[in-house]
C-alpha cells in the first residue's frame, strides 16, 4: 500500500477539537409485485419476484430477514430502523455530509450498495447523482418502495451468490458491512471484478478498540467489556470480524487495488466533549449504542438461546442478569462526563487500475 497516501492525523488532547486520525438461485426484487408491474417500464434488471424473501422471521419480541433465514441476527424492525438512521447520521456528520470520499466525479453511471439495510444511502446517492443507476443489494426486503426512479433493490446473499447485477461500476460501497461478512476480502475481490477500470470500492465501519485521550480510563471500562463481548460473540455464533476495517487496506491491495486511503474518524463516548459538534456525535452514538445492546440481547447475547462465557475466562457462564448489569452500566457510560474515552470509525477506500 502507498503510505504516503493514508492519511492519518494523531488523536488530540484538545477536548474541543474535532479528531481526525484513518449468489444460481432465483435472484430477486423486494419490490412489492403490485407496484412493480404497474412501474412496467421501470422492471428490475436483476430478476424475479418471489414472495418468501418478503417475508419475515418473528423471534424474542423482534422482526427478521426469512430469506437465508439467521444468517444476520440483527432485527430488521421499526426499532433497528431508528438505529440505521442514527448511525447513518452520525457517520454523515463525520465527514462533513459526504456521502463517499472516493472520487467519482459528477457523472458515475452504475452504483451499488452492498449490506444497503433499509436502503437510504442508496437512495440519498440516487437522487444526488440521476446519471447512475444505483443498486442496493441486502438479505432484507425492508427498503423504501418510494423511491427514485434510478434505484433499485435486490435482495440476495452477497457472499453466496455469483453477482449478476451487473458490471461496469463506478462505486461500490458498504457501509457498516465488512463487520458482518464472514469474508470481506472475498467480497471485496468479486468487487474488484465488478468495478469498471478507474472504479473504487469504499468502506464505511465502525472500529470498536475503545480509545482514550488521557489517563482517565479504566483497564475495566464497561464499552469495552461490552464490544469485547459483542465481538468475541458474533466472531464465535456468525464469523465476524468487528475489527475488521484494520486489515482492510492490506487485503485491498493484495486484491490488486491502488490508491488506497483510510481516513479515522474518532466519536467521543459520554458527554465529556466541550465542542457542540463533537458532543452531538456523542449523543448520537448513545442512541445508537443502546438500541445495539437490546438488538444483542434479543438474539446473540440472549442467555436463553446461547451459553455465554464470563469475559473473567473463569469457566463460569454469563446470566441474563449478568448482561443485562453490563447493559446497564454502559448505558450510564454513554452519558458519563469523568471519562474521556471515544470510539473509531474508519473510512476506507481504494480504486482498481485503469
Ligand atoms: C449493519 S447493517 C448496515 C446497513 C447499511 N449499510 C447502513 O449503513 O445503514 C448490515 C446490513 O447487511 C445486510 N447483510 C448481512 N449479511 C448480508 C449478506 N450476506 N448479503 C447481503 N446483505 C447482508 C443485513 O441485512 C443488514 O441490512
Amino acid at each position: 500500500m502507498d503510505s504516503g497516501s493514508d492519511f492519518i492525523e494523531p488523536a488530540s488532547t484538545d477536548d474541543d477539537s474535532s479528531v481526525l486520525t484513518s449468489d444460481h438461485a432465483a435472484i430477486t426484487s423486494d419490490y412489492d409485485p403490485t407496484v412493480y408491474d404497474q412501474q412496467g417500464d421501470t422492471a428490475s434488471l436483476v430478476g424475479s419476484v418471489t414472495s418468501s424473501v418478503n417475508e419475515h422471521v418473528y423471534e424474542n419480541g423482534r422482526r427478521y430477514h426469512k430469506y437465508k433465514s439467521g444468517r444476520y441476527p440483527i432485527p430488521n424492525d421499526d426499532k433497528e430502523a431508528v438505529r440505521e438512521s442514527v448511525r447513518n447520521a452520525l457517520v454523515l456528520e463525520l465527514v462533513g455530509g459526504c456521502l463517499h470520499l472516493a472520487p467519482i466525479g459528477d457523472n458515475p453511471q452504475n452504483i451499488m450498495d452492498i449490506g444497503t439495510g433499509f436502503g437510504d444511502w442508496a437512495i440519498d446517492m440516487g437522487d444526488r447523482y440521476p446519471s447512475a443507476r444505483v443498486v442496493g443489494l441486502d438479505l432484507s426486503p425492508i427498503q423504501s418502495v418510494w423511491i427514485p426512479p434510478n434505484v433499485e433493490f435486490v435482495v440476495d446473499d452477497v457472499e453466496d451468490n455469483a453477482w449478476i447485477h451487473g458490471s461496469d461500476y463506478d462505486l461500490i460501497h458498504l457501509r457498516m458491512t465488512a463487520v458482518i461478512l464472514r469474508r470481506p476480502a472475498n467480497v471485496a475481490a468479486t468487487a474488484f471484478t465488478h468495478l469498471k477500470p478507474g472504479g473504487w470500492i469504499e468502506f464505511q465501519e465502525v472500529y470498536p478498540r475503545i480509545g482514550c485521550h488521557d489517563d482517565t480510563m479504566p483497564d475495566d471500562y464497561v464499552v469495552a467489556r461490552f464490544y469485547k463481548l459483542a465481538g468475541r460473540e458474533l466472531q464465535r455464533q456468525h464469523g465476524w470480524d468487528l475489527y475488521a476495517a484494520e486489515h482492510l487496506p492490506g487485503q485491498l491491495e493484495k486484491i490488486g487495488f491502488v490508491n488506497i486511503q483510510r481516513k479515522v474518524c474518532h466519536v467521543p463516548i459520554g458527554y465529556w466533549p466541550k465542542d457542540r459538534q463533537r458532543m452531538q456525535h456523542a449523543f448520537l452514538f448513545e442512541e445508537a449504542l443502546t438500541e445495539f445492546m437490546a438488538a444483542m440481547q434479543a438474539k446473540p447475547l440472549n442467555t436463553n438461546v446461547h451459553n455465554i462465557a464470563s469475559l473473567d475466562d473463569d469457566g463460569t457462564f454469563m446470566t441474563a442478569h449478568d448482561i443485562d448489569s453490563l447493559c446497564a452500566d454502559v448505558r450510564a457510560a454513554l452519558c458519563a462526563r469523568n471519562v474521556h474515552a471515544f470510539i473509531q470509525f474508519h473510512f476506507v477506500w481504494a480504486q482498481k487500475p485503469l
